[in-house]
């Protein structure tokens, strides 16, 4: 744990409602409030993966940071990256509260916020103060509930955030946007890739900088729908996968209370399922194609496993809510002690080394 934050966020901040203390730990890192990560950085974490050079392979998820407040504090705490959204075009409110709930006793979270957030032009204006300030910052986009055309919403945060975004994710993979995840059928996700990365090449033309665009996917994929995301994938210029967002599954959970919640369901329940995802995505897409792991990563070992199920990066969200800011630091001093261990030089050296028990579980 570093410093009284660490308590407050795993315990005090837990007599607030979610929501709640979610705003509390936004406003204490917009503060400073949090000490920097004291880990020297370790040489045999970091990748060039798409083109950018990561310190280390743990990253914040998107949904934390919506609104581009505090992607440095964020980085401090030792994550390699951060990636802020997902940001719609216009702002909007979301669904009505309460819209987070913990599952304690699983280490869950379901949420059903869908997609509230300040628009464009707030962390637009947000990302152009901090505009070359080190540390990778990917910007998440979205579509707005009410859109006319949801893929003219995914071609413009591609052109608002051109100069800022280090990379981009395509979040078609939230399941609180009625119909958001049908992008993610055969047609439609051609028809949205295309538009995305035509959008790109211009913009890159521009700039004279090609910016990395991943997919991010849904972990409730049937294996036809793998299959399908998996040729789209290899077909167009895109330069990974995100695997994955939240779950509308509720198995093996312990609190059947909340799980009766609507909404997309996160943290350690989402972990093998998110796994089992990524591994069945890695052997589709074959070794060359950057995959980020995302799902219930709460610990080093989590962290390790994604990596030998296909992973070349890992994010994480939810474990933090549990085991408070210190979690990042945590999870390096680990990775490194297990290069220690098996006197490795690289954490690449372990990617897929557990592939093919991954990828042969059950969905
Ligand atoms: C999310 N997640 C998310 N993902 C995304 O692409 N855009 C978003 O706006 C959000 N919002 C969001 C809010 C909340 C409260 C949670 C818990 C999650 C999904 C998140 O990025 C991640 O994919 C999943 O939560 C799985 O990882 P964890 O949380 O189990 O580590």
């Amino acid at each position: 744990m570093i410093g009284p934050f660490a308590g407050l966020a795993s315990r005090g901040l837990f007599v607030f409602d979610p929501e709640t203390a979610h705003g509390l730990s936004i406003t204490a890192l917009k503060t400073g409030l949090v000490p920097t990560c004291r880990i020297a950085n370790d040489p045999r974490l970091a990748q060039t993966i798409a083109g950018i050079t990561f310190p280390n392979p743990l990253g914040l998820a998107a949904g934390y940071d919506k609104n581009a407040e505090v992607p440095d504090a964020m980085l401090k705490l030792g994550f390699g990256f951060t990636e802020v959204g997902t940001v719609t075009p216009k702002p909007q409110a979301g669904n009505d509260k309460p819209r987070i709930f913990r599952l304690v006793e699983d280490r869950g979270v379901i949420n059903r916020l869908g997609f509230n957030n300040e628009g464009h032009e707030a962390a637009f204006a947000r990302l152009s103060a901090r505009h070359n300030a080190p540390g990778i910052v990917g910007v998440n986009i979205g579509a707005n509930k009410d859109t006319a055309d949801r893929v003219a919403d995914y071609v413009a945060g591609i052109r608002k955030f051109y100069a800022l975004a280090t990379y981009f994710t395509v979040n078609i993979s939230s399941p609180n946007t009625p119909g958001l995840r049908d992008l993610q059928a055969r047609d439609s996700l051609k028809t949205l890739l295309e538009a995305v990365l035509a959008a790109r090449a211009e913009e890159g033309l521009r700039y004279g900088r090609t910016v990395p665009v991943f997919l991010k996917i849904a972990p409730d994929l049937t294996e036809e729908g793998l299959d399908d995301i998996a040729s789209e994938a290899t077909s167009h210029p895109l330069d990974g996968l995100i695997v994955s967002n939240t779950t509308l599954s509720r198995d093996g959970l312990k609190d059947q209370i909340q799980a009766k919640e609507a909404g997309g369901l996160s943290g350690v329940p989402l972990f093998k399922r998110s796994t089992v995802m990524l591994a069945k995505m890695r052997k589709r897409v074959g070794p060359a194609l950057p995959i980020i792991g995302v799902g219930g990563v709460s610990s080093a070992t989590d962290a390790l496993e994604k990596i030998r199920a296909g992973a070349d990066l890992v994010q994480l969200y939810s474990c933090m809510v549990y085991e408070g800011p210190s979690l990042p630091a945590t999870i390096l001093k680990g990775l490194s002690s297990l290069l220690d261990r098996e006197k490795l030089s690289s954490i690449r050296e372990i990617r897929d080394t557990r592939l093919d028990q991954w990828a042969a579980e059950k969905l």
